[in-house]
């Protein structure tokens, strides 16, 4: 019977403990994911006691105490901490999303913070996104027209600008790829819902003139047909978008385009 083991180094092992302060009456314990490849030790959880009384209320602000106060080497991205950049997504809890729009008081129990799920890690709650960006770039998420440069800008009926709304706002946080059991079987092949939302972008912008490309572009097994509908993407958007819904659209216009 054949056996399955996990790699020896992706064992997690049992971590530091850094106390709160004597005087702390308000005490939450954060549970940090700890990992740098290139040290050759395995990955282990952190536990941080921290004073909630003297802290923000949003698990970034959290994390961010931890690095400024208790712990400097720990390693995450962050920057506009306001829900817009995409760039502190962590799985919190169980769940892919954003640390700075997350409140600590919604959290019951410790507080779980793991890098996003099956992405190879740089360091700690940063993963490799290059992959991620290379597939994003795949699909041309710019304009394309044929016709000469306008005088003036491309216009849009109000209607035509309707159909991006719930597309254009992605702030490509990669919750939903990596919550995607079908992106984590591959990665390689399959774009993902968060690079075909971008994609479903393009090719219903009404001043794009490449939309038979884009679609046939997207005609291939794997691009786009793994998608399964486990719908764990819209679940989990942070931004309250719905990118499986948007490859539902790109699907049913394979289907007319045939017909
Ligand atoms: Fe993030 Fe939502 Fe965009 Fe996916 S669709 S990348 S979860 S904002
Ligand atoms: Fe994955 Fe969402 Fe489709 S979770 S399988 S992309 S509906
Ligand atoms: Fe920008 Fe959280 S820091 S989305």
């Amino acid at each position: 019977m054949a056996e399955f083991r996990l790699p020896k180094n992706s064992r997690i092992s049992k971590g530091k403990r850094y106390p709160a302060p004597k005087d702390a009456k308000n005490v939450k314990t954060f549970r940090v994911y700890r990992w740098e490849p290139e040290s050759g030790e395995n990955p282990r959880v952190d536990s941080y006691d921290i004073d909630l009384d003297r802290c923000g209320p949003m698990v970034l602000d959290a994390v961010i105490k931890i690095k400024n106060e208790i712990d400097p080497t720990l390693t995450f991205r962050r920057s506009c901490r306001e829900g817009v950049c995409g760039s502190c997504a962590f799985n919190i809890d169980g769940k892919n999303t954003l640390a700075c729009i997350t409140r600590i008081e919604d959290i019951d129990g410790d507080v779980r913070i793991y890098p996003l799920p099956h992405m190879p890690v740089v360091k700690d709650l940063v993963p490799d996104l290059t992959h991620f960006y290379a597939q994003l770039e795949s699909i041309e998420p710019w304009i394309k027209t044929d016709t000469a440069k306008p005088t003036r800008e491309r216009l849009q009926t109000p209607e035509d600008r309707a159909k991006l709304d719930g597309y254009y706002e992605c702030i490509l946080c990669a919750c939903c790829s990596t919550s995607c059991p079908s992106y984590w079987w591959n990665p390689e092949r399959y774009l993902g819902p968060a690079v075909l939302l971008q994609a479903y972008r393009w090719i219903v912008d009404s001043r794009d003139e490449a939309t038979g490309e884009r679609l046939d572009d997207l005609e291939d097994p794997f691009k786009l047909y793994r998608c399964h509908t486990i719908m764990n993407c819209t679940n989990t958007c942070p931004k309250g978008l719905n990118p499986a819904k948007a490859i539902a659209e790109t699907k049913k216009l394979m289907v007319e385009r045939r017909t």
